[in-house]
C-alpha cells in the first residue's frame, strides 16, 4: 500500500470533512453540505464515504480525495497535505534517524511548553485578575471577545514567577522554560518570568503551532512598548510571518496577501473578516518571509505598513528585499506584482479598520505600484528650487528601479512621472542610467544563476522533521482531481513538468516508446479488454497539456511511417506554434528544460531548484526511469477517468429510470481501470528501489 493509501485508510473521509464543514449531514448514500469553497444556499457538495471522495457540483464543479480536500481546505500544497495528514494518521513518512528522532522529541517538548504556557496567560485573561485587560481589549482596543478566544489572547500577571510556577507544577525543567523563551536567568542566576503585566499574544508557526509570544505593556510607563519571545529552536523571527497559518487559505484563494507591521493590525483585519493579512512583527520583511508567500501563495502582494516616517522606512527596505530577491528569481522580471498601500491620515491598519472597516477593500484595491510609491516617497521633499545635482541624485537612485517593471507600458509611464517630477525632458532623464546596470537588469535570459547557491527553502524545510529533504515535486504529485475549465494554477505545476520530462525523452529516443508499450501490454497479461483499454499504447490521452497531446500523437503517427525519420516527420507535421514547443523539449539540458517549462507553465521557481538538488538521482537508466514514470502519467490518467467514471455511475443510479445497461459499461469501465491501476501499482511497487521510497507515490 501506498503512504497515501495508507494514510486515507486510516482517515475517515466523512469525519475529516465534518470537522471542518459542520453542517455535513447524511443524504442516501452520500452526506452533503453546503460547499465551503463556494457561497451558496442549496447543498451542492457531496463526499462519498464508499469511495472517499467529494465533489462540488456547483459553482466548483470540482473534487477529488482526502488530499485534495485537505489541500484546499487548508491552502496547503501536496507536500504540506501529506505531512499534515501523516501526522494525523500515525503514519511514518520516512524513517528518523535516532538523532533525528531526538531532534524532534525535544522541539516537540518545548512546543508543548509553550502550548501549556499560551494556555495559563489564557486562563489568566479569563480569570478576575484579567478583567481591567479584558475591558481595555473590548473597550478601547474593539477587540471582540470571540477574537480574544480565536487568537489566544492572554495575559500575563504583574508577577516575576507566575508562569515559572505554573510550569514547573506540570513538570517542566527551569532549562527548558528559558530556552523556550518564556524565562530568563539574571547574571545572579535568579530565574524570572520574562513577561510581566502585559498582553499576551501567542506566535503561531505556519502549523498552528504556538512558537513565540509578543507581549504588548499594559503600564503606559513600561519603556518596552512590546516584549517578543527572544530567538530560540523553534522560533525565528525572520522566518515567519505572525498569523499565516490563519491567512493561508484566503491568501491562496485571493492570490494576494496583505503585509502588515503588527500584531494588532493583524488580529483587527482578521476580526473584520480581511483574512489573507499577515504581519512581519516590526521588522523590514525579510526574504524568508517573502518567500513564504510569493509566488508560492500569492502572486500580489500588499505592503500596509504605518504611514509614520518609521514605517515608511520599513516599506522601502522590505520593498529592496523584495525586490532583490525576486530580480534574483526571476532574472529581473517581477513575476510577483507587489504594490504598497497607504493608510490616510497617518493611521495605521488598526485605526483604520476600526474606524472604517468597511473601506479596507477599496483602500487595498487602490495600492500603488512600487515604482509610483517611491518616486512620490524621494520626490516628495525635494524643493522647487532644487538644484540639478540634487535631481540627479534622485534619478541616479530610481532609474534602475523603474526600469526594471516587467511591463514595457508602466516603464515608459514611471519615467514620464519621474521625469515631470525633477523637471526634466525624458531623454534627458534616461542619459542619467548609471552606466553599470545591476546585473538583473541587463541579463537578457531567465536562466537561473546555477553558481548560485540556492534560495533557502522556506521553514518548513529547515524544520523538516521527517528527513533532510524534500521530494521531487512530480514525484509527489497526487493524482490530479477533474478540474474541468479552470485555468492552470501554479500549484498544479507539477504535472507538465513530469509530462513534459517525458515527452521529451520519447522525442530524444523515439524507440524507447514500443518498449513502455511492450511493458503496457505485457501487464495486460492477455486481457483484450485492458489491452484496447486503460492498458493500451501510452499516447496523447496520457498528457494534459493540449501541445503535448498533439507532439505525442504526432510521434506516434511518426512511427507508423517509414519514409522519415521520427523527428523530422514530427517537425513537418505540426504547425508553427508546436514548433516552439519541440525546440523547447528538444534542448538539451534538464535546467533549460526546467527554465522553459517555467515560462511556458508558471512553474514555482521553487521546485525547479529543487529537482536540480535531486538530479543525481536521475542518473540510474533512462529506460527506468523514463518507465515510472510513463506509467506514473498513465496512473494519473487513470485516476481522472475513474472520477469522472465514478460521477456518471452516481448520476446513472440516481436518475428515476435507471438505465441498466449504461449502468453495467461505466462499473465494467471503471473495474477495468482499477484492474489495471492495480497492475501498474504493483509493477512500480516492483520498480521502486529501496533506496528511492518515494518513488512509489
Ligand atoms: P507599533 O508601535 O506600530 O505597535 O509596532 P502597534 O502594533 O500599533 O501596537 P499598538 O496599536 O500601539 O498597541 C508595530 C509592531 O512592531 C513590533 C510589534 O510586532 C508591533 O506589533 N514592535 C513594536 C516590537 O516588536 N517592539 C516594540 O517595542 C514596538
Ligand atoms: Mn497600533
Amino acid at each position: 500500500m501506498s503512504v497515501t493509501d495508507e494514510i486515507k485508510a486510516r482517515i475517515d473521509l466523512v469525519s475529516y470533512v465534518q470537522r471542518h464543514v459542520p453542517g455535513l449531514k447524511k443524504a442516501g448514500r452520500n452526506h452533503k453540505a453546503c460547499c465551503p469553497f463556494h457561497d451558496e444556499r442549496t447543498p451542492s457538495f457531496v463526499v462519498n464515504p464508499a469511495r472517499g471522495s467529494w465533489y462540488c457540483f456547483g459553482a466548483c464543479a470540482e473534487g477529488g480525495d482526502l488530499f485534495s480536500f485537505a489541500q484546499k481546505f487548508h491552502g496547503w500544497d501536496f507536500r504540506e497535505a501529506l505531512r499534515e495528514l501523516a501526522a494525523e494518521a500515525g503514519v511514518e513518512l520516512r524513517p528518523q534517524t535516532p538523532a533525528q528522532r531526538q531532534r524532534s522529541d525535544r522541539l516537540e517538548h518545548l512546543r508543548s511548553l509553550l502550548a501549556s504556557a499560551a494556555e495559563q496567560y489564557q486562563r489568566a485573561l479569563q480569570a478576575a485578575g484579567g478583567a481591567a485587560l479584558r475591558d481595555y481589549l473590548q473597550r478601547q482596543r474593539g477587540i471582540s471577545g470571540e477574537t480574544v478566544k480565536d487568537f489566544q489572547l492572554g495575559y500575563a500577571p504583574d508577577s516575576w514567577d507566575f508562569m515559572l510556577r505554573a510550569l514547573r507544577a506540570i513538570g517542566y525543567a527551569d532549562d527548558d522554560i528559558i530556552a523556550a523563551g518564556i524565562a530568563a536567568r539574571s547574571e545572579s542566576g535568579r530565574v524570572y518570568d520574562r513577561f510581566r503585566n502585559r498582553l499576551m499574544i501567542p506566535i503561531q508557526d505556519e502549523r498552528g503551532r504556538v512558537v513565540a509570544f509578543g507581549g504588548r505593556a499594559l503600564d503606559a510607563a513600561d519603556n518596552a512598548k512590546y516584549i517578543n519571545s527572544p530567538q530560540s529552536e523553534v522560533f525565528d523571527k525572520s522566518r515567519l510571518l505572525f498569523g499565516l497559518h490563519r491567512a493561508r487559505r484566503a491568501i491562496r484563494e485571493q492570490e494576494q496577501a496583505v503585509i502588515v507591521e503588527g500584531y494588532m493590525d493583524v488580529i483587527q483585519a482578521h476580526q473584520a473578516g480581511y483574512t489573507n493579512v499577515v504581519a512581519q512583527m516590526g521588522t523590514t520583511m525579510t526574504e524568508h518571509q517573502l518567500r513564504l508567500l510569493a509566488p508560492r501563495l500569492a502572486e500580489r502582494i500588499v505592503l500596509a505598513l504605518d504611514a509614520d516616517p518609521a514605517g515608511q522606512n520599513a516599506t522601502r527596505r522590505s520593498l529592496d528585499v523584495a525586490r532583490a530577491t525576486l530580480a534574483r528569481d526571476f532574472g529581473g522580471k517581477q513575476a510577483v506584482d507587489i504594490r504598497v498601500l497607504q493608510i490616510p491620515a497617518g493611521k495605521d491598519p488598526d485605526d483604520f479598520l476600526r474606524e472604517r472597516a468597511d473601506e479596507w477593500d477599496a483602500l487595498v484595491a487602490k495600492a500603488r505600484s512600487i515604482a509610483d510609491f517611491v518616486i512620490d516617497l524621494e520626490t516628495m521633499e525635494l524643493p522647487p528650487d532644487a538644484s540639478l545635482p540634487q535631481r540627479r541624485a534622485i534619478a541616479h537612485n530610481l532609474l534602475p528601479l523603474l526600469l526594471a517593471a516587467e511591463d514595457d507600458l508602466f516603464r515608459q509611464e514611471n519615467v514620464q512621472k519621474l521625469a515631470r517630477r525633477l523637471r526634466m525632458g525624458e531623454r534627458d532623464l534616461l542619459a542619467l542610467l548609471p552606466p553599470q546596470l545591476p546585473n538583473y537588469l541587463t541579463k537578457k535570459s531567465l536562466t537561473p544563476q546555477l553558481d548560485q547557491p540556492a534560495p533557502d527553502l522556506p521553514p518548513e524545510y529547515w524544520d523538516n522533521e521527517y528527513g533532510q529533504a524534500p521530494p521531487d515535486a512530480e514525484e509527489m504529485a497526487p493524482a490530479p482531481a477533474v478540474m474541468a475549465g479552470r485555468k492552470p494554477r501554479q500549484r498544479d505545476s507539477a504535472k507538465p513538468i513530469a509530462e513534459a520530462y517525458c515527452l521529451r525523452l520519447f522525442l530524444q529516443n523515439p524507440s524507447l516508446l514500443p518498449r513502455v508499450n511492450r511493458i503496457l501490454r505485457e501487464l495486460a497479461g492477455r486481457d483484450e479488454a485492458l489491452m484496447a483499454g486503460p492498458l493500451g499504447d501510452i499516447g496523447g490521452e496520457d498528457f494534459s497539456e493540449s501541445a503535448f497531446r498533439i507532439l505525442m500523437a504526432q510521434l506516434q503517427a511518426s512511427l507508423n511511417q517509414h519514409e522519415k525519420e521520427p523527428l523530422e516527420f514530427i517537425k513537418s507535421s505540426i504547425d508553427s506554434s508546436l514548433e516552439a514547443e519541440l525546440g523547447f523539449l528538444l534542448v538539451d539540458d534538464l535546467e533549460a528544460l526546467a527554465v522553459s517549462v517555467q515560462n511556458r507553465f508558471e512553474v514555482d521557481l521553487n521546485d525547479i531548484v529543487k529537482r536540480r538538488h535531486y538530479r543525481a538521482r536521475l542518473v540510474f537508466s533512462i529506460e527506468d526511469d523514463l518507465l515510472q514514470r510513463a506509467l506514473q502519467l498513465r496512473l494519473a490518467r487513470l485516476d481522472n477517468e475513474r472520477m469522472e467514471l465514478q460521477y456518471l455511475q452516481e448520476e446513472a443510479q440516481d436518475g428515476t429510470e435507471t438505465d441498466e445497461e449504461h449502468l453495467q459499461r461505466i462499473n465494467r469501465s471503471i473495474m477495468l481501470s482499477l484492474q489495471a491501476k492495480a497492475k501498474i501499482d504493483r509493477a512500480l511497487g516492483l520498480m521502486a528501489k529501496p533506496a528511492q521510497p518515494t518513488m512509489t507515490l
